[in-house]
């Protein structure tokens, strides 16, 4: 194991891309770590690497990180637009074009006197983690996302306050599902991870849930809706991942948003299948998007216990001066790995997997 090196630090943090639920609470202990246990300075980059071009910072103390724990979003804000490394500009003639600005953003490092960048955030902003480390300054990696679709670690935190939003509201639809005897398909996040749906699908006793990893048929979705309509459960729950898409289709795009590492936003897969289904079936068939609500609000206990264990965890590698990693759940227990191994790598839901067949075995459709 690598030595604590006793120098005096200067950190500085910052969140990229969608928040999720945690962000705060990495934030709250990596700062106390950092200051009670090690003696270091930390500042804080708004909006991301946004804030990090612009020099836009503010101080992360016991005072200015108290009280933030329990609490969803991120107090730096963050941003899901800014590259570093294409970053939008508008040139001489009007025209729109990507740049390279990195080197701003490390003048910038160098003139607050940065020794380390931790940087919160999914798999585009640990990209731009990685390019960083590549041009020479120390960074240290947090997965985040509530997709938990971040390869080599087992759990990102912010999927543990989704699953229960997600399955909260589950139970709520069950309700009036029932009173109406209708199809209610709920959409949830999860981009090309099912892991959402999945838990929460189960959680929730959802009796169909689609996911990207396995494409569906409107067959096999209504044989289900006629199954349940034979035993006497004339009404049915499905939820569906956004990215979920139809065999031999294609998932439904909601926006296109052009200056975003990756641009594409699903969104209306469940509005389409209820649309579909309707004339398959003797119900009427709603949908509901839970959208960015499953990213707001509280973050759960299980998460706000992760987090903290991601932000002791970093401190402890910034002490040991492990750079260029990010930390990592393996075995349940926290550990590192390099950032030029982590990238690329995502974590989908195996099909043929524990979890499917745990489903499958209480009689949960796949649509396949
Ligand atoms: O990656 C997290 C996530 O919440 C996805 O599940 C979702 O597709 C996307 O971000 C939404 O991003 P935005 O906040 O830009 O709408």
């Amino acid at each position: 194991m690598t030595k604590t090196k006793s120098k005096r630090k200067k950190i500085a943090v910052l969140t990229g891309g969608g928040d999720a639920p945690g962000l705060n609470a990495v934030i709250y202990a990596l700062t106390r770590t950092c200051i009670m246990k090690f003696g270091y300075e930390l500042i804080g980059y708004k909006f991301g690497y946004r804030g990090l071009y612009n020099n836009d910072f503010m101080p992360l103390t016991l005072e200015t990180t108290s009280g933030i724990l329990h609490r969803g979003g991120t107090i730096l804000y963050s941003s899901n637009k800014d590259n570093l490394f294409a970053y939008d500009m508008v040139d001489e003639n009007g025209v729109k074009v990507k740049k390279d600005v990195s080197d701003v953003a490390i003048t910038n490092l160098k003139k607050e006197k940065i020794d380390v960048l931790v940087v919160l955030g999914g798999d585009g902003t640990l990209t731009s983690a990685r390019d960083f480390t590549r041009k020479g300054i120390n960074v240290i990696g947090v997965p985040k996302t509530i997709d938990n679709d971040l390869g080599i670690t087992e759990t990102t935190f912010g999927f543990d306050t989704a699953v229960n939003i997600v399955t909260e509201n589950l139970g709520r639809l069950h309700t009036t599902a029932e009173s109406h005897h209708r199809i209610m398909v709920v959409e949830v996040m999860g981009r090309n991870a099912g892991w959402i749906a999945l838990y929460a699908g189960l959680a929730g006793s959802a009796d169909v849930i689609l996911i990207p990893e396995i494409p569906f048929t409107l067959e096999k979705v209504v044989e289900k809706i006629n199954e349940r309509d034979e035993n006497g459960r004339p009404f049915t729950v499905i939820v569906v991942t956004e990215g979920a898409k139809p065999k031999g289709g294609d998932a439904v795009v909601g926006r296109v948003v052009d200056d975003s590492p990756d641009p594409i936003r699903y969104g209306g897969i469940g509005a389409k299948l209820a649309h579909d289904l309707e004339p398959l079936v003797n119900h009427e068939c709603r949908s509901v998007s839970l959208g960015h609500i499953q990213r707001g609000g509280e973050t759960s206990a299980a998460d706000r216990v992760l987090s903290i264990r991601y932000g002791v965890k970093a401190a402890h590698m910034i002490a040991e001066e492990q750079y260029g990693c990010m930390v990592c759940m393996r075995g349940g227990k926290m550990e590192f790995e390099s950032l030029e191994k982590i990238i690329g790598v995502n974590k989908l839901v195996d099909p043929y997997g524990e979890m499917v067949n745990v489903a499958r075995s209480l009689g949960i459709s796949f649509g396949a």
